[in-house]
């Protein structure tokens, strides 16, 4: 008998909707070939919640959320909401509460250079031939983007204090170490955790519970880096690292790095999870990890691969649905090695295409096995 999953739909702002109807073309022709079917439950939500609700994360968005086997997120923000209050803006009263009220601590970005797209890459392409694959766990509901207080004061001497609080549990650093050692099991065994335990008295506490924790995992060769020197290995020998943990700022700015090496922020998808429910699945939210560039919105030219790919997330994770998720993830391999671009790794080689948003979506869709 067929089965049915309730996906909730948030495409957002900007580029959000362009690159969600390619996902959701996919993702049609993915139960189109088999005996699956989509409940697909739009919603507005970021800038656009904001327009059509007044508040970025609407009551009914976040219900179809809750009514849903995961969420299919766009990207929210822009120009035309930065006149708000900082607090009402649409990340931090969007994204991040949705992150936080599903308890998705755990942040999986793989970035993947594929072979044909070294020259994407601004990296040397000695550097990053024969595979670039790092595996980025980001803790995600941590750290300085919620610890309180939070504040903005003007002092009595007329000068301005701003503070943001660093926190975090052990049984949060614990969880997210699970999280990294069982990715690291199921692909090269090394895991690099990123910190700066030389300053910080949160990295110390990191560093204390991923050497405890790697007691549990003996086949998992674990190392040690500060943060700046991450930044630099990544760039020097990209090609060193297996999965790598770390905190959520930390996380957010090596994964734009990551996802750049790899070749373009238009190729990073994302999945963000909770606890693995009784059944081995994960509630998750699965976006791209850039953003809603408002510079090319409205021209048919953003890259739709982080968003499919993060389809792809969603079906392995929240819907158990390994073989699919596999036949997305060889689509895009193929249409890359066909030779179609988006501008973004568009560089002119031989034997490659520059195409638009509609284009490369169709072409996935055509290269599904
Ligand atoms: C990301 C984004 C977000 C983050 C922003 C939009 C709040 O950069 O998902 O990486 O910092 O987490
Ligand atoms: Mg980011």
């Amino acid at each position: 008998m067929s089965r049915t999953y309730p996906i909730a739909v948030l495409p957002g702002d900007y580029i959000g909707p362009e690159v969600m109807a390619e996902a959701l073309k996919v993702l049609r022709a993915v139960a189109a070939k088999s005996d699956i079917a989509f409940q697909f439950d739009e919603h507005p939500v970021g800038g656009a919640g904001i327009d059509a609700a007044g508040k970025a994360l609407p009551d009914t968005t976040l219900a179809a959320c809750e009514a849903s086997d995961a969420i299919l997120f766009g990207s929210v923000g822009g120009p035309k909401w930065e006149h708000l209050p900082p607090a009402e803006q649409p990340e931090r009263a969007a994204l991040l509460p949705l992150r936080k009220h599903f308890g998705l601590f755990a942040n999986l970005r793989p970035g993947i250079c594929y072979p044909a797209l070294t020259a994407s890459s601004p990296i040397r392409p000695d550097l990053v031939e024969g595979g670039f694959d790092v595996l980025c766990v980001r803790e995600l509901t941590g750290g300085l983007y919620f610890g309180q207080p939070k504040s903005r004061q003007t002092l009595p001497d007329g000068d301005i204090e701003v503070i943001d609080t660093m926190v975090y549990r052990k049984s949060e650093i614990v969880r997210i170490a699970h999280v990294a050692f069982r990715a690291a099991m199921g692909r090269g065994r090394r895991l690099t955790s990123v910190d700066k335990a030389n300053v910080l008295t949160n990295s110390v506490l990191w560093r204390e519970t991923m050497n405890e924790v790697a007691k549990e995992y003996p086949e998992v060769k674990l190392d040690h880096l500060y943060v700046d020197n991450a930044a630099m290995q990544l760039i020097k020998a990209p090609r060193s690292f297996d999965v790598l943990v770390t905190e959520n700022l930390f996380g957010d700015i090596l994964s734009d790095e990551m996802a750049m090496i790899a070749g373009s922020l238009g190729m990073l998808a994302s999945a963000s999870l909770g606890q693995p429910k009784g059944d081995g699945l994960y509630f998750g939210m699965f976006e791209p990890s850039g953003g809603t560039a408002p510079d090319i919105a409205g021209q048919g030219v953003a890259n739709p691969i982080a968003q499919i790919l993060s389809a792809a997330l969603m079906l392995r994770f929240s819907l158990g649905l390994e073989a699919e998720a596999a036949a997305i993830e060889a689509a895009v391999r193929s249409v890359i090695q066909l030779g179609l671009r988006t501008g973004d790794i568009f560089t002119g080689a031989p034997g490659t295409r520059r195409v638009g948003t509609q284009e490369m979506g169709d072409a996935i869709t055509a290269a599904l096995p």
